[in-house]
């Protein structure tokens, strides 16, 4: 009996050493045969090549590959999914409308549909800074070169409507003249300086996922105050950008974030119903990918979403940047050996514990916030309302943080399910003193409206949907197709590549 178990035992080890050391050599041998494949016609000699058609006839099946995002076209509303969201969010644009992700190709088109960029009329209306646009095209390293960062930074979105017109591609991830893997955002050089890492450091395999980090990284707007010495009239040389940053000096952990924030007590907008300064989470894919165990392991997210492919004698990578589920054959399965199905299935079943714990958290955020609302009307005083309020604001960061990355519960499950447990946990402490408060103010059963439904929780968000589309729609109308007009004008924008593309919305025509 003991016998058979140490040999069951011996055996099951070196299946798993086995196992791991196929791993790890399919890691070194992948980073190797990438190093040879990278040849470098100039696409431009100086600058940034911002459209992607230019860089077609160099390099073909890049281009082609990367042209597919197109076929990602397809909307999921979130706020319909859980319409606890904009609850969540009430008082923050991201109330207004919020999708997932779809593919690169669709960066220009989405940023300028969704409600939550409003309805400028012209240069220089808002709602939002001219920071919106930083993850979303090639133009921006092309324009932040012809104008430096402050000034691109300085104004509003649609200062650069005319400007950002091509979507993410070549020009972001690539130097124009070498080809090169390269950072063309200083966001992300000085992201990483300050969290200690030493740029001259990175490998090969470092910018393999540090080209997303541009991109797929939390960041908030830091105001800054700067001179512009182009300027000579006195009046107008005193600028206010607002300049995209991340918050790693502390470290990546979503707990060294928060420290970050709430030492510079920066808030992104005080919630609209609990009055609480609340902190809102970007798509911090790259910080909770760090956490998991594929990133421990050598892992670069193009390993994953940006597969080799064989045609002929030719090897490349696959641009199309996509769910790698789409594609488990030449993704998961060249270094695991399960079948797809099974792989499929492992996803699946981390999808569900993520949405089973963020739904618990999202329900108890939303009526704490609703709660403490409550509590305001009936008087509660900052006293009894400042301690529960970190709560909520602490809770909420951390839900974010796991549900904002979209392949969170994936790339970090457990770190992704620890952040939710530890949201719900801190939400659940909040309405524990809310109900304190409440009773101390003469509602001892106060109940939380129903936010059941999209409308019913934007009506508590006092979000005016008929109002946001009607003016959306006129913006499109308009001032969007002066945009085009004047990039096709600068020889900016190949209208053509336009040609064809579904123009899906969360809100109908
Ligand atoms: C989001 C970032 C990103 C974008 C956008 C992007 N690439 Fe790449 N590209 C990469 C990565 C990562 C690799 C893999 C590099 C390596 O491992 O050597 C790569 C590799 C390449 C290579 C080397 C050969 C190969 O296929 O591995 C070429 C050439 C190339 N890309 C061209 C393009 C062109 C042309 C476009 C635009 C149509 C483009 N890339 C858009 C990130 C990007
Ligand atoms: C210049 C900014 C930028 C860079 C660089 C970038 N992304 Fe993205 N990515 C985005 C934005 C913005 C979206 C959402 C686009 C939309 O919904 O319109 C997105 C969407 C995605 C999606 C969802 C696609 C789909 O079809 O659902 C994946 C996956 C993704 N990115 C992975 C990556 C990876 C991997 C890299 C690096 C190789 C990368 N991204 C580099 C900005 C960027
Ligand atoms: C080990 C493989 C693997 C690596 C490495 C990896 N991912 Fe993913 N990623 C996935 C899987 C699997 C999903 C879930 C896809 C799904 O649900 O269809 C995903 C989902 C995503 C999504 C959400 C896509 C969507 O439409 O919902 C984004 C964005 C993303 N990954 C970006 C990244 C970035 C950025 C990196 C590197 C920092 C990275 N991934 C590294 C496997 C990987
Ligand atoms: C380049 C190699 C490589 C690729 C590609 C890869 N993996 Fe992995 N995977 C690993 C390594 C290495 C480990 C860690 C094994 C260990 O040390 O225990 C791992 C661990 C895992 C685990 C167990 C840990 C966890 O998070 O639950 C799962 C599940 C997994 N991989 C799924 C996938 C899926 C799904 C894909 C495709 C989207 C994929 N892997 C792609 C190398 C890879």
């Amino acid at each position: 009996m003991k016998k058979t178990y140490y040999t069951l035992l011996l055996a099951g080890s070196s299946v798993a050493i086995g196992t791991m050391l196929f791993l790890a050599n399919s890691i070194n041998s992948r980073a190797e045969e990438r190093k040879e494949i990278n040849t470098s016609p100039v696409v431009k000699e100086t600058g940034v090549e911002s459209k992607n058609e230019a860089w077609q006839k160099y390099y073909p099946r890049e281009y082609d590959s990367w042209k597919k995002t197109k076929s990602s076209d397809k909307i999921d509303d979130q706020i319909k999914k859980n319409p606890q969201i904009a609850v969540l969010w009430a008082g923050y644009a991201f109330s207004k409308d919020y999708n997932a992700p779809r593919g690169h190709f669709y960066a220009i088109q989405d940023v300028t549909n969704t409600l939550r960029t409003g309805a400028p009329v012209d240069a220089m209306t808002g709602p939002l800074p001219s920071a919106c646009w930083s993850c979303k095209s090639p133009d921006v390293p092309r324009m932040m070169e012809k104008v430096g960062e402050l000034e691109f930074f300085t104004g509003k979105w649609a200062k650069w409507g005319h400007e950002i017109v091509n979507p993410i591609g070549c020009g972001d991830c690539h130097d124009s003249k070498t080809a090169n893997l390269t950072l063309t955002r200083p966001y992300l050089k000085k992201g990483l300086e300050a969290s200690g890492v030493k740029l001259a450091d990175t490998t090969h395999q470092d910018m393999r996922s540090l080209v997303c980090a541009q991109c797929h990284s939390e960041y908030y707007f830091k105001k800054t105050d700067w001179e512009d010495p182009k300027v000579t009239d006195p009046a107008k040389v005193k600028k206010t950008a607002m300049v995209v940053t991340f918050p790693w000096s502390n470290g990546l952990s979503v707990e060294e974030m928060e420290k970050y924030y709430d030492d510079i007590k920066f808030s992104d907008w005080t919630h609209q119903i609990s009055k609480t300064p609340m902190l809102k989470a970007q798509h911090p894919d790259y910080e909770v990918f760090t956490k998991g165990i594929h990133a421990r392991r050598g892992l670069a997210c193009a390993d994953c979403h940006m597969p080799y492919q064989q045609e002929g004698a030719v090897k490349y990578s696959n641009h199309q940047i996509q769910s790698p589920l789409n594609d488990v054959a030449n993704t998961c399965l060249t270094c695991h050996q399960e079948t797809e199905a099974e792989f499929k299935e492992v996803v699946k079943i981390k999808l569900e514990k993520k949405e089973q714990l963020a739904k618990f958290a999202m329900d108890n955020i939303a009526k704490a916030h609703l709660e403490a609302g409550e509590a305001w009307r009936l008087g509660a005083t900052e006293d009894e309302m400042k301690d529960l309020q970190q709560d909520i604001r602490h809770a909420q960061w951390k839900w974010d943080m796991a549900v904002a990355g979209h392949g969170n519960f994936f790339h970090a499950p457990d770190e992704t399910l620890r952040l939710l447990a530890v949201a719900n946990e801190q939400g659940q402490t909040a309405r524990i003193k809310l109900v304190k408060v409440l009773a101390k103010h003469g509602a001892v059963d106060y109940m939380a409206p129903d936010f059941s439904t999209k409308e019913a929780a934007q009506a508590l968000a006092g979000v005016d949907m008929a109002k946001l589309i009607a003016e959306k729609e006129t913006f499109k109308a308009t001032l969007v197709q002066e945009w085009a007009k004047q990039a096709v004008a600068n020889g900016t924008l190949d209208i053509k590549s336009r040609e064809g593309m579904s123009s899906n919305t969360s809100y109908g025509k």
